[in-house]
């Protein structure tokens, strides 16, 4: 047998191997010893990204389904993809991923309503002059997503990202442009009123890599609490490198818990080449003391408060990291930032997270 056939082979086997199935080969061909279904172990709901191309991947299906509880979207519940130039509103892919959720047994975190980066075309920019207009819209489109799933969808990142990356204060974007800074409280009051059953968050990044962002976050929830927000949750996307300081990821955890509200780790991958792993003699072995601290720090977390921990890709394959602007097209030096690899098989980063967790 030449060795592409056994590795394609042994993929197969440790694939399996990776869902906790006995592997029907001998020992020797499992390249990796299996691990039990991660969901079945983490106390908490244990979620992953996904596309639709991933839902038409069995391999995906097959690792996804026995090891994570919730999935969220990755882009194609964004206004990116639902708002179209015709203006009209396409849920096609983001019903492929509720039905799927569905079918599997697993729970959606709707992501994400508004959001800086995104405007969703001319649709809103043409109403920039009309704000009573350009209100109606806004609360139209957030009204119009969230109904259509109200009862299916347990949570929402309404807000994604307000906060500048300085800490100096929240992003000036469209939203804010028109609205003021109270398009915050306004989308969460339109998601209450569209889905009230539907838990409400404010979802952000590097909270652990700069104390300045992660302040101004606080203060701004906090403030939003204070004028009666319906504000329930955080999200710490958590999209960090392998020699970001422990104590970094437990001061931020104890920070962010502090307000009471539900905590979502949401977005965690773990690079081993962004900011300055390459500086590290042992970066894979860093990159599991990193996973260590961060499931330590969740864990001190009051278990009320825990919404629970999403990886943001399944297989190293899979991650954003490794498209050069998303754009399809692979970076030449993959990283290995995910629970899996790219064949989908476990690493020892899993069998770390399978020691940590608890
Ligand atoms: O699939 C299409 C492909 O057919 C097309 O040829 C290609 C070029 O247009 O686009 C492909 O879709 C891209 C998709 O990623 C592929 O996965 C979308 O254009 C692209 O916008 C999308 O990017 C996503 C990005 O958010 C913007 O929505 C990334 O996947 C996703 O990982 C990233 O996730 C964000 C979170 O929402 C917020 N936190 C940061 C995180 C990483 O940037």
């Amino acid at each position: 047998m030449t060795s592409p056939q056994l590795l394609g082979r042994r993929s197969v086997l440790t694939g399996a191997a990776a869902l906790g199935v006995a592997a029907t080969g001998t020992r020797a061909e499992t390249v990796f010893d299996a691990v039990p279904p991660l969901k079945s172990i983490t106390p908490y709901p244990l979620g992953v990204a996904v596309k639709v191309s991933q839902l038409d991947d069995p391999t995906w299906v097959k690792l996804a389904t026995p090891n994570f509880s919730r999935v969220t979207p990755e882009w194609e519940m964004k206004m990116e993809y639902l708002l179209q130039a015709d203006h009209n509103l396409h849920f096609d892919r983001a019903d492929r991923i509720v039905d799927f959720a569905h079918q599997h047994g697993m729970s959606v975190h709707g992501h994400t309503l508004i959001w800086y980066a995104l405007e969703g075309g001319d649709h809103f920019t043409n109403l920039a002059g009309k704000p009573d207009a350009f209100l109606d819209a806004y609360v139209g489109y957030i009204t119009s997503v969230m109904q259509r799933y109200a009862g299916r969808i347990r949570s929402w990142d309404v807000v994604n990202e307000p906060v500048r990356n300085d800490g100096s204060g929240l992003r000036d974007c469209l939203w804010s442009k028109v609205l003021g800074n109270d398009y915050i409280g306004l989308a969460l009051e339109a998601a209450k009123r569209a889905d009230p059953g539907a838990l409400r968050f404010i979802n952000d990044y590097n909270l652990e890599l700069t104390p300045k962002k992660r302040s101004a976050f606080l203060k701004m929830c906090e403030r939003l609490l204070k004028d009666g927000a319906p504000l329930q949750g955080i999200g710490t996307q958590t999209h960090i490198a392998a020699d970001i300081s422990p104590q970094a990821i437990r001061d931020a955890m104890k920070d962010i818990a502090s307000l009471g509200l539900l905590v979502h780790v949401s977005e965690v991958d773990i690079s081993l080449q962004e900011d300055h792993p390459a500086n590290l003699a042992q970066p894979l072995k860093h990159q599991i003391s990193t996973l260590n601290a961060l499931l330590s720090a969740y864990h001190d977390v009051p278990a009320a408060q825990r919404y629970g921990l999403t990886l943001w890709g399944l297989r190293d394959s899979d991650s954003w990291i490794n498209y050069q602007k998303n754009s399809g097209v692979m970076n030449v030096k993959p990283d290995e930032p995910l629970l899996f690899d790219a064949l989908g098989r476990p690493k020892p980063l899993t069998r770390a997270f399978v020691r940590a967790v608890k």
